[in-house]
């Protein structure tokens, strides 16, 4: 029988512009831009790693003390987004998905580095749905580790083998791929060319496509 893992930011939910716009935020007050392009690079990464890569673009070294003051500020703003967060922030075809692979009785857990999951996905209504969670509180080792989705698997009682992961960072790939499960791409197919499979948005994760994944 085979099983999912969902990764949040960026697949259940569009939480990146708000990741973005916070990080953004922090490199100005610290005198330097950071671009959307840059910001690819901190998807999937776990937050203290992406404040390391942002003072590493900006060039700026600080005190672990003071990141840790950031670290507070730039989740105490991104929490500011998430907390105005309703049901029409969960990307397209997603809510579809979940039911069907309900009705089905194909179980799916969640598999994020986020440690705001449980908060987000209450936030839209969605946390109930999930057989099981497993998010940034719960793991030693970030992606591309593949330890986030190893737990997810022991949690369903699910083969890794058998496991569907749906990511759209490629460090979330990457350890889809060392876990030897099979993964599913969402964005840029030249970003994420490793992935098992590709589709460009959530609107392709359609019901259609995911009947393929489980025969
Ligand atoms: C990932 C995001 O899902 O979670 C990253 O793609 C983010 O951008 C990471 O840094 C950690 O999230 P949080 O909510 O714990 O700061
Ligand atoms: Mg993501």
């Amino acid at each position: 029988m085979k099983a999912f893992i969902f990764d949040l930011d960026g697949v259940i939910v569009d939480t990146a512009k708000y990741h973005y716009l916070a990080w953004k935020n922090l490199a100005n007050e610290l005198g330097f831009d950071f671009t959307e392009e840059q910001n690819e690079q901190l998807k999937g990464v776990s937050r203290v790693r992406s404040l390391e890569i942002l003072l590493n673009i900006g060039k700026v070294e600080l005190s672990e003390e003071k990141k840790e003051e950031l670290l507070l500020e730039k989740n105490n703003e991104y929490l500011e987004y998430v907390n105005k967060m309703n049901t029409e922030e969960i990307l397209p075809g997603i809510v579809e998905l979940l039911d069907f692979l309900e009705y089905q009785k194909i179980q799916f857990a969640l598999g994020s580095a986020s440690k705001n999951a449980p908060l987000i996905l209450k936030k839209v209504g969605l946390y109930h749905k999930f057989s099981a969670i497993v998010d940034g509180n719960d793991v030693s080792k970030a992606k591309p580790d593949p330890e986030v989705f190893l737990i997810a698997a022991k949690k369903l009682n699910t083969d890794p083998q058998d496991c569907i992961v749906i990511e759209d960072a490629l460090a979330g790939i990457q350890a889809a791929n060392i876990a030897g499960m099979t993964s599913v791409a969402i964005g840029d197919k030249k970003l994420l060319h490793e992935a098992n499979y590709n589709l460009a948005d959530t609107e392709e994760l359609n019901i259609d496509f995911v009947k393929n994944l489980i025969i």
